[in-house]
């Protein structure tokens, strides 16, 4: 089986982070979310993968990866000119994947559960003597109960557990059910994608591609997702889920601490960061080359590499490489880009100076 995995496409929905990198870069717990799906892929047996990038990120994508073998995987490269669909990126990638079973993983999407139970269900179901060679099954998908389906593919499940109708962000689901970032198919996908037209967006669906393999009479079968799941979205489900996995990660402290500092819980501090005169109570990821001074890092916060913190304090944030923060009281809840620079001035008349790019939001204390 070979691993497809979806990181082209113009992120919108994290401006401005997004502006200038990938939304499949932004970091959870300091590592980059496409690379928990890689991680997925490979725990599951899945090292031959290919990557759909863009000409516009693709770049830092390639940097971020490399060849892939540090994460235990042989990665190709696929260049997706314009981000026309989901679908096409199955088209495009027809070579690579030969003839092969595939799982198919949207880049922007991290699940807690992990996909061995996913594949191997597909694969055993599949080699099935009994149920012929392909056992009917050419795909199978994963469903998550949503409050709001509306900005999801949706999925119609009949009362025999067989899928029956997807549709594409629709105004009036038909249930609650959207479709997970995660898909098996077999080599019939490519006859779906052949066959399809573009949607009224202008994209090649792969809703539509799964709707076309039940009318033709295929087996599509479903899993309901276990536990969380993050589809980037926007800074809170963000937050949220860097909230959940700082609860996961391993204490290891390889940086510098000065006796005047205080390191309580769960915390992970990397190799040349420093930390002087400061208290950082976890579940804290503090990264490479950082340096914190007479600072306080509250619980469930993520500074990046390359970083520096003086005289500040902060909480449940999130901050991306190279930014630096200093003499503010309290950052709660936020979402900082790289290369940011927060500090207080003494400058007359007192006031507040901004200068933030596109589609920032800034909350002032009430
Ligand atoms: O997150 C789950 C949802 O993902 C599903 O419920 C929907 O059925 C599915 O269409 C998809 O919807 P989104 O609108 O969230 O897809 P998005 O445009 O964010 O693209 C998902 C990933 O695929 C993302 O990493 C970018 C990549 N992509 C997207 C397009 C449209 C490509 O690589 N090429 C593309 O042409």
């Amino acid at each position: 089986m070979k691993g497809l995995i979806l990181s082209g496409g113009a992120g919108t929905r994290l401006r401005p982070i997004t502006h200038t990198s990938a939304k499949q870069l932004v970091p959870i717990a300091n590592k980059p979310i496409l690379f928990y799906g890689i991680e997925a892929m490979v725990e599951a047996g899945i090292d031959e993968i290919g990557i759909i990038i863009s000409p516009e990120t693709g770049g830092d994508i390639q940097t971020a990866v490399g060849d892939g073998r540090e994460l235990g995987a042989s990665i190709t490269w696929l260049v997706q000119d314009q981000p026309l669909g989901l679908a096409h990126c199955v088209l495009i990638a027809r070579e690579f994947l030969g003839d092969d079973d595939f799982v198919m993983y949207l880049g922007d999407n991290m699940l807690e559960q992990n996909l061995i139970g996913f594949v191997n269900e597909f694969t055993s179901r599949r080699a099935s003597p009994e149920l012929g060679s392909t056992g009917g099954r050419v795909a199978q998908i994963l469903l998550a109960e949503v409050d709001d389906p509306r900005s999801f593919g949706v999925a119609e499940v009949a009362a025999d557990g067989s899928v029956v109708r997807l549709v594409e962000k629709p105004e009036n689901p038909p249930s609650n059910l959207a479709l997970v970032g995660a898909y098996l198919f077999d080599k019939t996908i490519h006859d779906a994608v052949a066959a399809i037209e573009p949607s009224p967006r202008g994209e090649l669906e792969i809703t539509d591609a799964i709707q076309w393999l039940i009318d033709e009479g295929h087996e599509v079968a479903h899993d309901i997702l276990v536990g969380w799941w993050l589809d980037t979205g926007k800074k809170d489900p963000l937050l949220e889920c860097n909230r959940l996995v700082l609860d996961t990660i391993e204490p290891q402290l390889d940086g510098s601490i000065d006796e005047r500092s205080e390191v309580v819980g769960r915390v992970r501090i990397d190799s040349g960061a420093t930390i002087i005169n400061s208290t950082i109570r976890g579940p804290v990821v503090i990264g490479a080359n950082t340096t914190v001074t007479d600072s306080y890092i509250g619980p469930y916060s993520s500074v990046a590499a390359d970083c520096q913190i003086t005289n500040a304090e902060l909480d449940h944030s999130v901050i991306l490489a190279n930014s630096s923060i200093a003499n503010v009281a309290r950052i709660t809840d936020s979402l900082i880009g790289s290369h940011v620079d927060v500090d207080r001035s003494a400058h007359v008349p007192a006031g507040i100076r901004l200068m933030l790019g596109d589609h920032s939001r800034v909350e002032l204390e009430g």
